[in-house]
């Protein structure tokens, strides 16, 4: 189906339940310059859209990068009724709060059908996901701004003579992604060197312990900490992620938030055969039995990473020699 009826679809569908005529009390006449707009969007992909999954948005004339911060409901296309949702699968119509990466002009679809109209991407692929028409533009976040602060990260790192990077471990659950971590932590800090060390289990008994392991729930765990790790070295620390991350898509949202070479991917390659006859936490055994849902590598996906910065194959490998696998690369890079 062309982008056009894909519009029409959602045009005539709008039509039914008697939006974008009128229009909302909150448009006006001039183009509005906006990061935060509500919006419908008719669901395109097999693959379901997910709230805070970073997309790529185009207008008629911009393009930038999306996440659907909320997804207010679905419309049930037979009854018109709204239903709760918290994804919106292939063909589904969603009505959506959206945050955008940077301002762009646009009006509202009752207003303008061509600049309220919108495409989304998959930021990766390049690949048609859906399509959308703006109700309204939000005005929550038009009176913050960035305010720039005499002390930075360049002041904060200089302090502590380091340079400091995220090391994104990623990898299945008993990989050893946590006893790496911990143990090149000893390290560094053996070094002099400052450090934080993030960890999935750790970080999911406080800020995140409202998630549990669905899809739409990892995303925004990772979302999460990709804004703490980011906090985290623009406070000078050498910050190293320990979790699952398991889709692409986020790493990448992840390492898009960082300056050029401050993001080290770091894959942690134990072959699931070997995690679940380790199974230290007996959590393989529990999946297995189907005591256990949305287990990754078993009924919930890891996406492995292609191009990560180390990789280091951890079936019956020495901790220090990986550990060191790890400094070599950070002396490599200047980053100790
Ligand atoms: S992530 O996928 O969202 O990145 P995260 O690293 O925070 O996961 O948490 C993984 C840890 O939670 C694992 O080390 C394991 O101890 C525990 N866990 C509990 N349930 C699951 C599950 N369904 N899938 C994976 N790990 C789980």
């Amino acid at each position: 189906m062309s982008k056009n009826e894909n519009f029409s679809r959602l045009h005539e569908l709008l039509d039914r339940i008697n939006i974008g005529h009128e229009g909302s009390n909150q448009v006006e006449d001039k183009p509005e310059l906006s990061d935060q707009l509500a919006a419908y969007i008719l669901w395109l992909d097999s693959e379901p859209m997910i709230p805070e999954r970073t997309y790529s948005i185009h207008f008629e004339t911009e393009s930038t990068s999306v996440q659907v911060t909320d997804l207010s409901f679905k419309i049930d296309v037979n009854t018109l009724s709204q239903l709760a949702a918290k994804k919106l699968e292939q063909d589904e119509i969603g009505y959506c709060k959206l945050s955008l990466g940077q301002k762009v002009f646009f009006d509202a679809y009752s207003d303008n059908q061509i600049t309220g109209s919108f495409t989304i991407f998959d930021s990766l692929s390049n690949a048609m996901l859906g399509t959308g028409l703006i109700d309204f533009a939000l005005r929550r976040a038009q009176n913050i701004s960035w305010h720039e602060t005499n002390i930075n990260q360049e002041t904060r790192s200089n302090n502590k003579h380091q340079r400091p990077c995220v090391l994104w471990f990623t990898g299945l659950s008993g990989s050893g992604k946590s006893t790496i971590a911990d143990e090149l932590e000893k390290k560094l800090y053996e070094l002099g060197k400052h450090t934080m060390l993030l960890d999935g289990d750790n970080v999911r008994h406080g800020l995140n312990r409202d998630l549990g392991f669905t899809d739409q729930d990892r995303v925004e765990n990772i979302r999460r900490i990709a804004e703490v790790s980011k906090l985290m070295v623009s406070s000078g620390l050498i910050t190293i992620v320990s979790f699952i991350s398991p889709f692409r898509a986020e790493r990448s949202m992840a390492r898009n938030l960082f300056n050029d070479g401050e993001f080290i991917e770091v894959f942690i390659d134990t072959p699931i055969e070997v995690c679940e006859a380790r199974d230290s936490k007996g959590l393989y055994k529990k999946a297995r039995a189907g005591k256990l849902k949305n287990f990754t590598g078993i009924d919930s996906d890891y996406e492995e990473p292609e191009m990560s910065e180390v990789v280091l194959q951890n079936s019956d490998a020495n901790i220090d020699d990986l550990v060191n696998k790890i400094l070599d690369y950070l002396r490599a890079h200047s980053k100790i």
